[in-house]
């Protein structure tokens, strides 16, 4: 995604306002998240060979009609974090992911303010019936957040990755429109 006008869809919050990101995004400030052994920890994301080229790579990987990484900003622009979302509208239903860089707004709930406005767009605008995501089981922040949003469980994929030297499980959560809406 190049050129000077703003990528669609802007979506704005109280707090925040999501837009797919662009290539200017790519910043040393972005790479260091990813540098960052804490935050990739939890991530499926080779963090240490990261660099502002493979930053630009996976942004440009993005289409923009069923791959979409928005950038999570503050509202005087600063950016925090992204989420990733993949629609597939064959089969109405997207997956979701989520990294809040900047640890100074971890704490915030930001995740589940951001993610209700994504939620919003995928079920009202785009005629999605269900969103999934997956998170690791010592991923304790982000289960938090999935029950806290009313995410059901669906499945458990037993000894995924290692994490810390011991067996993690992936946990996949969903929500469909009518739990949303209820
Ligand atoms: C996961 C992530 C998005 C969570 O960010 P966050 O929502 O700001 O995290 P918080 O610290 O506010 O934790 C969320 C909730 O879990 C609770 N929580 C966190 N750790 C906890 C623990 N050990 N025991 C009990 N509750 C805990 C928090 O209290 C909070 O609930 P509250 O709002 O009721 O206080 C963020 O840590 C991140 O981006 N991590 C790196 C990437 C990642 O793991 N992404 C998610 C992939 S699925």
């Amino acid at each position: 995604m190049t050129g000077t006008s703003e990528p669609t869809p802007r979506l704005e919050t109280a707090h925040y306002v999501l837009r797919p990101l662009t290539l200017q995004d790519a910043t040393p400030r972005y790479l260091g998240w990813l540098h960052d052994a804490e935050i990739t920890r939890t991530l499926e994301v080779d963090g240490p060979n990261q660099t502002l080229q493979t930053i630009r790579d996976y942004i440009a990987s993005h289409d923009g009609t069923q791959k979409f990484l928005f950038g999570i900003f503050t509202k005087d622009g600063l950016h925090i974090g992204t989420h990733s979302f993949r629609w597939h509208p064959e089969e109405r239903y997207a997956t979701v992911g989520v990294m809040i860089g900047d640890r100074d707004h971890w704490g915030r709930a930001v995740p589940l303010e951001t993610r209700a406005r994504i939620l919003e767009w995928a079920f009202g605008e785009l005629g999605c019936d269900r969103v999934q995501a997956g998170c690791f089981s010592v991923n304790t922040p982000a289960i938090y957040n999935f029950r806290k949003q009313k995410w059901r469980l669906t499945g458990i994929t037993k000894g995924f990755a290692v994490i810390d030297g011991r067996n993690a499980d992936m946990l996949h959560f969903a929500i469909n429109r009518n739990d949303w809406h209820a």
